[in-house]
């Protein structure tokens, strides 16, 4: 099975530390306040943040009130940076990738993944296996790319710009066409996977999920006049698409 590691390689890792850390960007002014709004209660839950990366969320559980965090990355660098940066007593940082989670033996109350699950070539299985790693009662909490924009399949611009470089339209193709796609953003061969809208809510509920609450990003108005460049795409399309599932049965 395919498990591409860009974030290991240097220029990417590099320019995503960059956009992440810096004031404006989307995980900060998007993405990370919706997630966090669909949170349950952290205090004293053990929890699992798939795809933890640099481990700004992982330490802000701690921070929470979760008795344990354990975040799991498939990537050394985004790992480094996380021990360093975002060490806390009750955080773990473990390199594993998501496909590999049968092997954990720990189980969790609160199951997180911010932005990782683009990556998953086995949706369904990697779900089964989360499935397996939640107590009862447990919630499940994750975003991941919106399907309108994992649809892009690199040979055409994603926006139609007017003459004064304004986002006019968002353009959208191959959205029925499930699968890798394989494209040139910041290196050349950056893999993720797109899944219809209808293959997100199918697979979750067919591995034994109830869908509490799904949401799409959206953005101020003020946000987009202020940073048009960075947010005027936002307008006419969400970037995030966000659930809050429980355990049926
Ligand atoms: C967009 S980053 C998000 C990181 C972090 N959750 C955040 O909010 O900043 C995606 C993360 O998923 C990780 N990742 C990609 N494929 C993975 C896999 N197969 N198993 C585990 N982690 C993976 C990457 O290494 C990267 O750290």
């Amino acid at each position: 099975m395919a498990r591409q590691n860009i974030y290991d390689n240097e220029a990417f890792f590099e320019d995503f530390r960059e956009k992440r850390t810096s004031e404006i960007n989307f995980n900060d002014c998007i993405e990370t306040p919706i997630l966090f709004s669909m949170l349950p209660d952290l205090r004293g839950k053990d929890v699992l943040d798939i795809g933890c990366g640099m481990g700004q969320h992982t330490r802000k559980f701690a921070e929470m009130g979760a008795a344990s965090v354990l975040g799991i990355d498939i990537s050394e660098k985004m790992l480094a940076w996380a021990v360093e940066h975002n060490s806390a007593e009750a955080v773990t940082y473990r390199r594993m990738a998501m496909e590999d989670m049968d092997a954990l033996e720990e189980r969790f109350d609160v199951i997180i993944s911010s932005l990782a699950f683009d990556y998953a070539e086995d949706f369904e299985g990697l779900l089964r296996s989360i499935h397996r790693l939640g107590r009862e009662k447990a919630a499940l909490v994750f975003s991941m790319s919106h399907p309108l924009a994992t649809a892009w399949t690199g040979q055409y611009t994603r926006y139609t710009w007017s003459d004064a470089r304004e986002r006019l339209y968002a353009n959208l193709s191959h959205y029925t066409v499930e699968g890798l796609r394989k494209v040139s953003w910041v290196v050349d061969g950056y893999e993720c996977y797109h899944r219809m809208f209808s293959s997100l809510i199918n697979a979750l509920v067919q591995a034994g999920f109830v869908i509490e609450e799904c949401r799409e990003s959206t953005m101020s108005d003020e946000m987009r006049a202020k940073y048009p460049e960075t947010f005027g795409g936002t307008l006419h399309r969400p970037d995030f698409i966000f659930f809050r599932c429980g355990w049926a049965g």
